[in-house]
């Protein structure tokens, strides 16, 4: 009787050979914990459509911060929620804003967590889009003038790394410039590279109040259909000085993310998104699927795919099992 001389089966027989032969480790040192900072004093406010999540007051952000750090996750990712939005966003280069607000007491209270700032206008903006708009269009080098006051304004309150996510032009080098002008050549940015235009930032968009007033953000996010200008984009960020390439959405877009992973050498960033994280939530509400499992699923393949660092709504709860 033929058998083929090689079965599989035979390292899979037991939890300790599948231990073994395992390809790869989901570890906490690749988790970002991405966390939602409002005005106020002793607001927790659960994002409905983001269970488990919350719009914090700096004093419980510190808090849960320091549980964070406990857990041994590396870096937190920041957004905010300003008291006021006007046409310019101008909340989000006030050095008093929400933002500085937030990192300067949280390098103070808990120093050893990284701090990275989400760096975009939409949810400054009263009309909720990623730039200047006028005459209905998204303005890209004005914008850009903007964005570098933004990041310039995070990295003097003390943020560790910033993260320009609206996708507007130029960019990455005008924050580096910037930056680097005001002696603040040891920040490193990680870009949003390849940003798509997604239905999964739905949930994301009632944490941070943004979602645009009059039309989406088709004319700067990209087409989900395309890879080749994925590569495109990010050459141009290397190019501009990008520290750590970022793929957002993950689990639709994980070819993407081998891609990059494959034809550039910087690390390698993806944003498992708010929708990407509630419909797991969802359906495990229901009763349809194992919500733990899942979670680990979706995150060892967002790493097998080839991201070296993962953006999570789960972050503390994947620490929490990888301790166990
Ligand atoms: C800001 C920004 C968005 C997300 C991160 N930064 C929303 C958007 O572009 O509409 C989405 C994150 C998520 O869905 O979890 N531009």
């Amino acid at each position: 009787m033929f058998y083929p001389s090689y079965r599989p089966r035979r390292m899979r027989k037991n939890p300790q050979f599948r231990r073994m032969v395992r390809e790869t480790a989901l570890s906490v040192d690749n988790l970002i914990y991405p966390m939602f900072v409002i005005h106020g004093k002793n607001v927790r406010k659960e994002i409905s459509s983001m269970p488990g999540n919350f719009q914090l007051s700096v004093d419980n952000l510190v808090k849960d911060a320091r549980a964070v750090h406990g857990l041994g996750i590396p870096a937190v990712i920041l957004f905010g929620i300003p008291k006021t939005k006007d046409e310019m966003g101008t909340g989000a280069y006030d050095d008093k804003g929400i933002i500085q607000t937030a990192v300067r007491a949280l390098k103070d209270k808990v120093p050893d967590l990284m701090v990275i700032t989400d760096v975009c206008l939409c949810e400054y903006t009263s009309h909720g889009h990623c730039g200047i708009v006028e005459n209905g269009e998204i303005l890209n080098d004005p914008t850009l003038e903007l964005l570098a006051r933004e990041a310039v304004s995070h990295a003097r309150a003390g943020a560790d790394m910033v993260a320009p996510s609206d996708m507007m032009d130029g960019r990455v080098g005008a924050i580096r410039d910037a930056l680097d002008e005001e002696g603040l050549d040891q920040i490193p940015i990680m870009s949003y590279a390849v940003k798509y235009a997604s239905a999964f930032y739905g949930p994301f968009r009632d944490a941070a109040e943004s979602p645009p007033k009059f039309g989406d953000r088709s004319s700067y996010q990209m087409d989900p259909a395309n890879t080749r200008e994925a590569m495109r984009e990010a050459e141009l960020d290397v190019a501009e000085g990008a520290d750590i390439l970022m793929v957002k959405p993950a689990l639709p877009y994980l070819d993407i993310i081998h891609r990059v992973r494959d034809e550039f050498d910087l690390p390698v960033a993806a944003y498992n998104v708010s929708g990407e994280y509630s419909m797991i939530k969802a359906a495990a509400r229901l009763g349809w699927l194992d919500e733990k499992k899942a979670m680990m699923e979706s995150l060892t393949a967002i790493k097998r795919a080839g991201a070296d660092l993962i953006l999570t709504y789960w972050a503390r709860e994947a620490a929490k099992l990888l301790h166990e």
